[in-house]
């Protein structure tokens, strides 16, 4: 077990598409801080393939295509493989087996009740078409996930609390059976509210691929002036600039409070001191969207610019690419397959660890034979 309380962490994304800005403000900012301040004895991101099949089973090229993209977006963020493992989830068979467990540890009731997937089968329409097995049981397959890592520190969306939940009881459960042997992991969620989701252009609550109101890491300066001029929702009452403005509700606000900084103003918008003074100006009435939209695509494309360059360094080196993930997704084989080493230990399942067995056999034929 993790006994020198070492503080691991765990984090993971469904290859289904390239990652966007929500992805970017909600989670990879802040993994790349956790990477760099070096509080952490191990940093690990995994590419959850196997848990993008559970709902993605007829088409797996969608999510062979997406490995590369999602893997291209962590190194172009600044995921630094000297620091942070980068593995692949379907090449981790000890997962699989720790899922098959940890399943008789888990009743078709409280998999029922887990809102998370209660709410993704809606959307996905299970509930009519009928509810893939491997879909309806991915909270536990997670559990395996973060429990094979010895995960101490899961950073994840608010959305993923139930997961973590869900761990957490399963951890507890096997350790009560089979004796103290898998670490209880922690969830660490967005601080504030503007981390926790960024919404679409559009002003939907969340971006998506399929909406078509996503500004992604790998978005040309073109693309993301068409999607913010374009697409991006404001105030609808405020018609002439001199109306006074909504703040709530207005996507180019919400971007604003998420992404920028006091010197995205001295740079681009001396007149205002800070986003508040901007605000005031626009509550007041005076200040028009344009000039708004304009500050957040100069914004926008700072924070994007750096990314854009590392995404098309990488691109050019594939191979390099490849190697980062085989590499990573070796060394997290050693460490999952120790913990499934463990776990069938503790379970008294260990058959061919060694030989020990055939002497317990022996003697156990010894005593019903007498
Ligand atoms: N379910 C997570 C998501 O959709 C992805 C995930 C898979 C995960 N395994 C994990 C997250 C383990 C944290 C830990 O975002």
């Amino acid at each position: 077990m993790n006994t020198e309380n070492k503080q691991i962490i765990l984090t993971a994304d469904r290859p289904t598409g390239r990652l966007h800005l929500g992805h970017y403000v909600g989670s990879l900012k802040r993994r790349v801080e956790l990477q760099n301040s070096g509080k952490f004895d191990q940093i690990n991101i995994m590419i959850a393939d196997d848990q993008a099949l559970t709902d993605n089973a007829d088409n797996p090229g969608k999510i062979r295509e997406n490995i590369i993209n999602v893997v291209l977006d962590y190194l172009s963020v600044g995921i630094d493989p000297a620091l942070t493992t980068i593995c692949v989830q379907s090449a981790l068979p000890a997962l699989h087996a720790l899922t098959f467990y940890y399943l008789n540890l888990v009743t078709t009731a409280r998999l029922s009740r887990n809102p998370t997937v209660k709410a993704e089968i809606q959307m996905r329409g299970f509930a009519d078409e009928g509810l893939p097995a491997g879909f309806f049981t991915y909270p536990v397959s997670q559990a395996a996930d973060i429990t094979a890592f010895d995960a101490t520190v899961v950073p994840v969306g608010e959305d993923q609390l139930p997961m973590l939940e869900q761990a957490r009881e399963i951890v507890e459960k096997f350790n009560r059976i089979y004796g103290p042997t898998l670490v209880l992991p922690e969830a660490m969620i967005p601080e504030n509210e503007t981390q926790r989701r960024l919404p679409g252009v559009d002003g939907k609550a969340k971006m998506s691929k399929s909406l078509g109101n996503c500004i992604y890491l790998s978005d040309t300066p073109k693309t993301v002036k068409q999607q913010v001029n374009g697409k991006m929702f404001t105030d609808p009452q405020h018609l002439r600039i001199e109306d006074p403005g909504h703040i709530e509700g207005n996507v180019v606000f919400t971007y604003l409070d998420a992404l920028s900084t006091k010197e995205h103003f001295e740079r681009y918008l001396p007149e205002y001191a800070d986003l508040e003074e901007m605000k005031d100006h626009y509550r007041r009435g005076g200040l028009g969207d344009g000039k708004c939209k304009k500050f957040l695509i100069q914004v926008l494309d700072e924070i994007l610019d750096p990314i854009r360059t590392e995404r098309a360094k990488w691109e050019k080196d594939i191979d390099s690419v490849y190697d980062i993930l085989a590499e990573g997704t070796a060394k997290a084989r050693e460490v999952t397959n120790a913990t499934l080493a463990r776990v069938e230990k503790a379970m008294r399942i260990d058959y061919f660890a060694d030989r020990s067995v055939v002497k317990e056999w022996e003697e156990l034929l010894k005593k019903t034979n007498l």
